[in-house]
């Protein structure tokens, strides 16, 4: 083996870094490591006629309220963010994931942020809860595709699948507020304690659940999150409740 690195030892090393929870390669080429230069480079320290420069710090969501206000079209909204470099998540995702279904549905559903499958496929709620999601959506004759528009509070799927940070969530919330502008929809459904929290500013998904609220000029409805009815499907009875609660607002709105 180039590296030096025996099978085993290559294995074993492969193996500690998929339990640490590494699940991609996210380079777009290798990186021989051992080609890299053993020191970092040098940097010129500052002379004191030439006083060290402090990075400028950036307001990073007034940046975003900015972008999210020029932006006309849901066409405009994705391409600015995708255009946005300020939220570090960036850097680990594959891609951005914008939404799905159809803009200018009646129901519009925020979920939390992209997983795995999410950030490979580039749509939201297409791993095993989204499939959840649409069975769920079917059972009150909901179709993912026609009748619905689906999005995320974040648009790039956090390392390990941890939580969004609260000061990542406070810096894409004009994207979202914007995007709820733009898809126009009459209900919202936040899905689990994150978007719960980020469109109402209320956690405990448990009490909140199934009941109407009011955010972003909208009625909102909170629903326990399809990942969290796949680890307790105890709860689906409520899950059920909460989507037949959807279903009598849709019907008497129509
Ligand atoms: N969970 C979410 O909240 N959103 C997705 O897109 C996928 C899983």
């Amino acid at each position: 083996m180039e590296s030096g690195l025996d099978y085993h030892s290559a294995r074993a090393l492969l193996e500690w870094q998929i339990e640490l929870g590494a699940t991609d390669a996210i380079a777009d080429a290798p990186i021989d490591r051992f080609a890299l230069p053993d020191k970092a480079p040098k940097v010129k320290k500052p002379t004191a006629a030439e006083p060290a420069k402090k990075p400028e710090s950036v307001d990073a969501t007034a940046a975003a309220q900015q972008a999210a206000k020029a932006a006309g079209s849901l066409t405009d909204l994705r391409t600015a963010m995708d255009a946005f470099d300020l939220c570090d998540l960036k850097r680990g995702a594959r891609q951005l994931v914008f939404a799905d279904g159809t803009p200018g549905a009646r129901v519009m559903i925020i979920g939390e942020a992209p997983g795995r499958d999410e950030d490979r496929e580039g749509k939201p709620f297409v791993g095993r809860a989204g499939q959840l999601l649409d069975r769920m959506l079917a059972a009150i004759e909901l179709d993912r595709r026609k009748d619905v528009y689906i999005t995320n509070v974040l648009p790039w799927r956090p390392p390990q699948n941890r939580d969004p940070k609260p000061e990542e969530i406070g810096m894409m919330k004009p994207f979202l507020e914007r995007h709820v502008a733009l898809a126009k929809p009459e209900v919202l459904v936040v899905m689990g304690n994150i978007s719960c929290q980020a469109v109402l500013g209320k956690r405990g998904i448990t009490r909140l659940r199934g009941q109407w609220d009011q955010a972003l000029s909208l009625p909102v409805i909170p629903m326990i999150h399809p990942a969290y009815l796949l680890r307790q499907p105890q709860m689906k009875r409520q899950a059920w409740a909460d989507l037949l609660e959807l279903k009598a607002r849709l019907g008497a709105g129509s």
